[in-house]
């Protein structure tokens, strides 16, 4: 190998090391997104995404509204969106506010920052609850079931041989609003279905808390 070639891959494995540049894709988790996203992002961008954060009115540049599907953000690839928030792709303005995440944060934070994102440009139901509520819900009373990542192939889901619903399915969850995901989840599913009530068993606030946390399950 030669010894220019050697340094360049030195170099490199060094960026890579720092988060300069990315290393490998992997599938980012919308619900530690949402974390990340609000103990940081919201500064600026604001906790809705919208670009109204306490931080906004001290920036000569606005930060952008990156619910938005037709701006930048939106119509940025995955990959392309990592880029912008790594550091490692210019932001219009050319003399940003923006930080370069990729000096603070290892890949699969921003992996999970995407699937945030996508989440708020592409969702149609907004989070009712408190996800950081409903992430303990869910992991002790719907995990068995459901699935830990929300598949509907949690263990008891095998041995009683049922296919409990998949939240991972953005299409499918979609499809119904909060109101009615709430309304399940308090009361049951009606006839033979094993989807139990749990009215007796969670706070309204708990209820409201463990849909955002699956709404955060689907991909997009
Ligand atoms: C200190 C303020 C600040 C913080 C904190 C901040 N941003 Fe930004 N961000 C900006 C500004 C300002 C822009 C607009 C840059 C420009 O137009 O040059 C921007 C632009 C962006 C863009 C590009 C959007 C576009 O349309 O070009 C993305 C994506 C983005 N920010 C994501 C994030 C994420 C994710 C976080 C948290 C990890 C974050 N930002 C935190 C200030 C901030
Ligand atoms: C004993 C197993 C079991 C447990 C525990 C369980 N579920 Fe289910 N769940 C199911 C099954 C089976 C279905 C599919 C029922 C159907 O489609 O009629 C389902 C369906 C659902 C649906 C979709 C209903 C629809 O009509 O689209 C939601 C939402 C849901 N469960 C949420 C939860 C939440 C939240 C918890 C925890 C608080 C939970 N489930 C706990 C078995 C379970």
């Amino acid at each position: 190998m030669s010894r220019m070639l050697s340094k360049l891959i030195k170099f490199a494995a060094i960026l890579g090391a720092l988060g300069l540049i990315s290393t490998a894709a992997q599938a980012g988790n919308a619900y530690q997104g949402y974390v990340l996203f609000n103990q940081t992002c919201f500064l600026c961008h604001g906790n809705s995404g919208e670009g109204d954060g306490p931080l906004a009115k001290k920036l000569d540049v606005s930060p952008a509204d990156l619910t938005d599907e037709s701006s930048r953000a939106g119509e940025s690839s995955d990959r392309q969106l990592f880029g912008l928030i790594q550091g490692t792709i210019k932001h219009g303005s050319g003399t940003s506010a923006m930080p370069r995440w990729g000096l603070a944060m290892p890949a699969i934070q921003i992996d999970s920052i995407v699937a945030y994102i996508r989440f708020l440009q592409r969702s149609k139901h907004a989070l009712p609850g408190d996800p950081n509520v409903g992430k303990q819900v869910y992991l002790d009373k719907c995990a068995a079931c459901h699935g830990r990542d929300g598949r509907g192939n949690g263990p008891l889901a095998e041995v009683l041989g049922m296919k409990a619903k998949d939240h991972t399915n953005s299409a499918e969850m979609n499809k119904n609003p909060n109101s009615y995901l709430v309304e399940v989840i308090t009361h049951g599913s009606a006839g033979k279905s094993l989807m139990p009530g749990w009215k007796e068993v969670l706070s309204e606030e708990e209820i409201e808390g463990v849909v955002s946390y699956i709404r955060l399950l689907s991909t997009y």
